[in-house]
């Protein structure tokens, strides 16, 4: 048998393998609340245009709310043989309302129909994902109040640096994530155009009314070109490429939270809830989901990166290898929500341990630039010069395998004679952060107004 809702002119069915590499139903078959929900705004226009007639038009709708109830249920069943969710849904409109059915594809293709599917599915799930962004910064932000004065070492080139702390390094976090949020919302601002209406690809010579449609299903307004509105998967690249930057941040920090728990470093200890064992050696606790928060990156870029190959040879408008865009669209960012969650779960859980950061902070001579910089203020050397010194000076503990701190006035007067006692104020991991109270620096005073700043602006309305 030919295809019902196609097959006027062919008298033979697909070959099987025809129709296993055709159906999208296993995938998109998600999108079934979407679908209905512009098959009942675009019914509502048909009628109030006078198109289809109100007792055709309140058959379909009761039909279609009686199909989306099943959805939601999980009582709709699919097949394979009608393609696509939207198919299945007007081919189950028809078993339940009869011949009144035919008329819900009126002045409407599946080319405008998935290209409205597809955005009001993104547009749902960026609004998740961004109630998901900002309960993870507000977790951030609620620790690193906690921690605003807690000092650990801070790193370039993962090499000890200066001591920051661990409240500063956590609103780092905040701040990309609120840029995230920012990428998120301008995709979203951009695909909040309604293609409805475009119909197969050039329009309609029915007197649809668009900005209807568009309204009812929460759009700004309608597409202004019909080619475009069929033929733009930019949507989804723009949420993927928002999604992808997000994962790459969240992927740092679990890079971070791999390394801290790891006994050489002990920043860090994950409770039980968040740490695996090893089924051989009894001693481990793994940061799994740290780990598969950095793994699952990988994923979420290449979702964007296949979709970019798919679009790049297509001719205007629809062709089916736009039909690729769903599988990896909705697997990335159903992965960034897990990992979002899974983030937000680790930074609850995670137990810094003070000491070993503290004694770290102080390690590996990270307190140089301060007293660089005191020579610079209190002695009034060139900045060059005292970095010179500075370096002298650390060239001399090290030799003594000491700290800075633990050199002798005498021993530092023999590289610069006229250094005071005074020096030994600034050598100190604590003076050191504290000093640092420039607009967006490490001090604890910043870190602590910061912390509450965020905490003001993410507080839920
Ligand atoms: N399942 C199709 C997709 O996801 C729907 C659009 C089909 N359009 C067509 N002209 N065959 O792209």
């Amino acid at each position: 048998m030919s295809n019902k809702m196609w097959g006027g002119r062919f008298s033979t069915a697909p070959a099987a393998i025809m129709e296993e590499i055709n159906a999208s139903i296993e995938f998109d078959k998600r999108l079934g609340p979407q679908d209905v929900r512009g098959s009942l705004a675009h019914v509502d226009m048909l009628v109030a245009t006078g198109i289809v007639a109100d007792a055709d038009g309140a058959a379909i709708a009761d039909g279609l709310r009686a199909i989306a109830a099943d959805i939601d249920a999980g009582r709709f069943t699919v097949s394979r043989a009608l393609e696509d969710i939207h198919m299945n849904v007007e081919a189950e409109l028809a078993q339940r309302i009869g011949p009144a059915a035919g008329r819900l594809h009126t002045a409407r293709s599946r080319n405008d129909q998935v290209a409205t599917d597809m955005r009001l599915w993104v547009r749902d799930t960026v609004d998740a994902l961004d109630a998901q962004l900002a309960a993870l910064q507000r977790a951030l932000a609620g620790r690193a109040l906690e921690f605003a004065a807690a000092v650990m070492p801070g790193f370039t080139h993962l090499q000890s640096a200066q001591p920051v702390t661990l409240g500063h390094h956590l609103l780092a976090y905040v701040e990309m994530f609120g840029r995230d949020r920012g990428r998120l919302a301008d995709a979203r601002r951009r695909m909040n155009e309604c293609p409805l209406g475009a119909a197969a690809l050039a329009g309609t010579s029915f007197p649809i009314d668009r900005a209807r449609t568009a309204a009812a299903l929460g759009f700004d307004r309608p597409t202004a070109n019909s080619l475009d509105s069929v033929s733009d998967r930019d949507f989804a690249l723009e949420t993927l490429a928002a999604a992808s930057i997000c994962a790459v941040h969240l992927s740092r920090f679990a890079e971070e939270i791999v390394l801290w728990a790891t006994p050489q470093f002990g920043f860090v200890r994950l409770s039980d809830a968040f740490s695996t064992g090893s089924s051989i050696m009894p001693q481990k606790r793994n940061p799994d989901a740290a780990e598969l928060v950095r793994g699952k990156a990988g994923r979420v870029v290449g979702a964007l990166t296949a979709l970019l190959i798919v679009m790049k040879g297509l001719p205007l408008t629809y062709s089916k290898d736009m039909q690729e865009d769903k599988e990896g669209t909705f697997d990335a960012l159903h992965t960034l929500s897990l990992c979002l969650a899974a983030m937000t779960g680790m930074v609850d859980d995670l137990t810094p341990d003070l000491d070993a950061m503290r004694r770290a902070a102080g390690s590996g001579y990270a307190t140089a630039t301060d007293l660089a910089d005191w020579l610079v203020r209190a002695l009034g050397l060139p900045f060059r010069e005292a970095h010179h010194v500075t370096g002298r000076l650390v060239g001399l503990a090290a030799e003594a395998r000491i700290g800075l701190e633990d050199l002798t006035l005498a021993q530092m007067q023999t590289v610069e004679p006229r250094i005071t006692a005074a020096v030994f104020e600034v050598l100190g991991v604590d003076r050191s952060v504290e000093s640092r109270t420039s607009h967006g620096g490490t001090a604890p005073v910043n870190v602590t107004r910061e912390a509450r700043r965020w905490l003001a602006a993410l507080a839920p309305a």
